[in-house]
C-alpha cells in the first residue's frame, strides 16, 4: 500500500499503551510491560502523540513533548520536542513519517510554538523538514589510567543521592545551568521520571542500575557501570549519563568522582558542550578521545519571534532570505539590532545572505558560524563580508548545550 492518503490521527490518552508498544517495536526494543509502562507514565502529562494506522495496525508513530528551550542571552520560548518517530519496517519509504511530521508541525504553529526540536537517529532524515543542527555536542571516551587532575580536587564533596531525594533539587540545578546556555531544552517532569525515578532492568543494557551522586545545591551526575574482567584484571566501563555543575569546584569534583571509580578502565559520555571544561581539567587531554555525539536539531517555525527575542552582543543589520518549501520560515527578513533591542520584519530590501531553513537554527543559536555554512555552500553571501558580519552579530557567550537526549 502507498503511504499517500494515509492520515495521521491524534492518539487518545487511553491508547498510550499501544502507542508506546508500537514505538518500541519500531525501534526494535522490548514491548514488555516493565519496559513500556514507565514510558507511558512519562507521556501522560504535557505531551501529544500521533499515529497512522492501516487495517488496525500501527504503521507509524510520533510524539511531542511540550517543553521550552533557552534563547541566546536568556529566556525560554515554547518548544515542540519531537520524539518517538518510527515507522513499521513493512511501511517504510511511503510517506508515513512525512505525514506525521507535517501534522505535528502544523499543530505546533497553531499552538504558537515558534520552534520544534529533535535528536536524530540519522542526520540525513530531517533537513527536508527544515530541522538543522542548533547545538553541536561532543562525546568522550576516556582511558581512566591516563587521567590525572593537576589541581587538587576535593572529591569528598560528592555524596550519594537516591531516586527519592534527587527530584527535590536536581531540576533547579539543571535550570540554573540551562539559563547560561542557548539551545538548552528544559526537562519535562516525565523526563525526570525516566532519568531518575524509573530504571527497569530492560533499560540498562546489561549495566548496573543508575547511580546518582550530587554535591548538594551545586551539581549532580548519573551513570551506570558495566562490570567486565579481562582475565583477572578488572576492566569495567562507566557510561556517564549526565553531569551538571553550577561552579568550577563542583564540576571538577564530579568529574573526578566519575573518572575514579574502582574496577573500571573506561568512561564514556555523550551530549557534552563543545566548550566543555573536561579537556582543561585533566593533565593529559590526549587521554580523552573525542567522539561523535548527537546534536540538538531545531526547526524555526516563527522567524520574527525568535530573531527579535534573542539578545545580541554586536549591533548591525542583516537581511536574510530564507528558503523553506513548507512555508513556515519562508521570506526575506530584515534583522535590525540596536542598543534598545532587536527587531525582525519582512522586507523587500535586497538580501545580504540567502539560506535554506535548515541552516538557520545553527546561526541563530550560535552553534554554527555563518562563515562555515558559506564555505560549505549552505548559505549564500549576497553581499561580500555578510557571513562574517552575521558571525559577529550572532556570537554567544557559552556554547549551546542540551544535557540529555529526549
Ligand atoms: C526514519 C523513518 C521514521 C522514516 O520513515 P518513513 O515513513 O520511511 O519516511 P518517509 O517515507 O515519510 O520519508 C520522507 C522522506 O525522508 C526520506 N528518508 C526517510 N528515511 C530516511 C533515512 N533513514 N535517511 C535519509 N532519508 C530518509 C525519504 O526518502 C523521503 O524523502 P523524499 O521526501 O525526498 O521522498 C523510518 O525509516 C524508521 O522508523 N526507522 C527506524 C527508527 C528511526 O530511525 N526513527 C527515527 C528516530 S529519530
Amino acid at each position: 500500500m502507498d503511504g499517500a492518503g494515509l492520515r495521521p490521527e491524534r492518539v487518545d490518552d487511553d491508547d498510550l499503551v499501544p502507542f508506546a508498544r508500537a514505538v518500541n517495536r519500531h525501534f526494535y526494543d522490548s514491548e514488555a510491560d516493565d519496559d513500556v509502562l514507565p514510558w507511558v507514565e512519562s507521556l501522560s502529562t504535557g505531551s501529544r502523540a500521533w499515529w497512522t494506522r492501516v487495517d488496525g495496525r500501527v504503521a507509524g508513530n510520533l510524539g511531542v513533548i511540550e517543553t521550552t528551550v533557552s534563547l541566546p542571552g536568556g529566556g525560554d520560548v515554547p518548544l515542540a520536542a519531537v520524539t518517538a518517530v518510527g515507522v513499521a519496517q513493512t511501511m517504510r519509504r511511503r510517506g508515513v513519517m512525512a505525514g506525521l511530521m507535517a501534522a505535528c508541525l502544523e499543530e505546533a504553529v497553531a499552538r504558537g510554538e515558534p520552534l520544534a526540536g529533535l535528536f536524530a537517529s540519522e542526520a540525513a532524515i530531517y533537513g527536508r523538514f527544515g530541522f538543522g543542527v542548533a547545538a553541536p555536542h561532543v562525546g568522550y571516551r576516556v582511558d581512566r589510567s591516563r587521567v590525572r587532575f593537576p589541581e587538587p580536587v576535593d572529591v569528598h564533596l560528592v555524596e550519594e543521592s537516591t531516586p527519592e531525594q534527587a527530584p527535590a533539587s536536581w531540576p533547579e540545578l539543571h535550570d540554573r545551568v540551562r539559563s547560561e546556555r542557548p539551545a538548552s531544552v528544559a526537562k519535562h517532569p516525565g523526563q525526570w521520571l525516566l532519568g531518575i525515578t524509573r530504571d527497569p532492568p530492560g533499560w540498562r543494557g546489561g549495566a548496573s542500575a543508575r547511580r546518582l551522586v550530587e554535591i548538594p545545591g551545586r551539581g549532580y551526575a548519573s551513570y551506570r557501570v558495566k562490570e567486565h574482567f579481562d582475565g583477572l584484571l578488572p576492566a569495567g566501563s562507566v557510561r556517564l549519563l549526565e553531569l551538571v555543575a553550577t561552579d568550577p569546584e563542583a564540576e571538577a569534583a564530579l568529574w573526578q568522582h566519575v573518572l575514579d571509580l574502582d574496577l573500571t578502565t573506561t568512561v564514556e559520555v555523550s551530549y557534552r558542550p563543545v566548550d566543555d571544561a573536561l579537556p582543561h581539567l585533566v593533565a593529559d587531554r590526549h587521554a580523552l578521545r573525542v567522539t561523535e555525539s548527537s546534536p540538538l536539531y531545531l526547526r524555526i517555525l516563527d522567524v520574527p519571534r525568535i530573531l527579535a527575542s534573542r539578545t545580541y552582543r554586536g549591533r548591525g543589520t542583516a537581511v536574510l532570505e530564507v528558503m523553506d518549501p513548507a512555508g513556515y520560515a519562508q521570506g526575506r527578513w530584515r534583522l535590525e539590532v540596536e542598543e534598545a533591542g532587536a527587531s525582525c520584519i519582512p522586507t523587500d530590501a535586497p538580501a545580504t545572505v540567502g539560506l535554506p531553513a535548515q541552516s538557520l537554527p545553527g546561526i541563530v543559536f550560535g552553534g554554527i558560524r555563518a562563515t562555515s555554512l558559506a564555505a560549505a555552500r549552505r548559505l549564500e553571501e549576497r553581499r561580500s563580508g555578510a557571513a562574517a558580519e552575521l558571525d559577529h552579530l550572532m556570537a554567544v557567550d557559552r556554547a549551546p548545550w542540551t544535557t540529555m537526549e529526549f
